[in-house]
């Protein structure tokens, strides 16, 4: 057994919590990594609703998924994650967002705190019992140390009777490897 770094790790516990026929979200679609994993576990009677503010993105990420026949369980939107709510009316069982930037692509196009913190809110009232939302958080890049802090200081702040909240992170690392914070909704929520 090797202990797995964040982003690998976020997919075992989307794997542990998303089954067929759910309804998922990827709030920052990129290269599609993780709207294709979610579309896998969420089969063809599910859906994924995808985000990202980067045509380009959306544009890559849907020929990924018609490449791969996904097509009719994914929802790509081109609009930002702050607005999910505009577009999902159903109780999810999981999100996932990937902060930062595109590795490889425009480093000037990150994530910024209030529109994740606001992303982050809508995807917890949205979150049924027993699932989670995942933030994968990046802050090695300008502007993302403040966003860690903003992050962190939320999720430190959300009641342990609706909540559990957890924080997985590599502490002997340099280059600020990226720390995955998992919020599961409790039962008695
Ligand atoms: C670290 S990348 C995501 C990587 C992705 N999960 C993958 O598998 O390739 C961050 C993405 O967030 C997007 N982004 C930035 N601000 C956003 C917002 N407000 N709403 C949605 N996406 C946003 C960027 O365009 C970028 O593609």
């Amino acid at each position: 057994m090797k202990l797995e770094p964040s982003v690998t790790y976020s997919h075992t516990l989307l794997s542990n919590v998303v089954s067929e026929n759910d309804i998922v979200v990827d709030g920052t679609v990129g290269k599609g990594n993780d709207t294709e994993f979610l579309a896998r576990l969420v089969g063809n009677q599910g859906k994924v609703y995808g985000f990202d503010i980067q045509k380009e993105a959306i544009q890559k990420t849907q020929e990924r998924i018609n490449q791969n026949n996904l097509n009719n369980q994914v929802k790509l939107i081109n609009d930002g994650h702050e607005n999910i709510s505009n577009y999902v009316n159903d109780n999810i069982q999981a999100a996932i967002f990937n902060l930062g930037y595109l590795p490889g692509g425009n480093k000037e196009v990150i994530t910024l705190p209030e529109t994740t913190l606001k992303a982050i809110q809508s995807s917890l009232s949205l979150l049924s019992i027993g699932g989670i939302v995942i933030i994968v958080l990046y802050y090695g890049h300008p502007g993302g140390e403040i966003e860690k802090e903003k992050v962190l200081s939320f999720v430190q702040s959300l009641n342990q009777k609706q909540y559990a909240v957890l924080k997985y992170e590599f502490i002997n690392q340099i280059n600020c490897p990226p720390i995955l914070i998992a919020i599961q909704k409790n039962d008695n929520h």
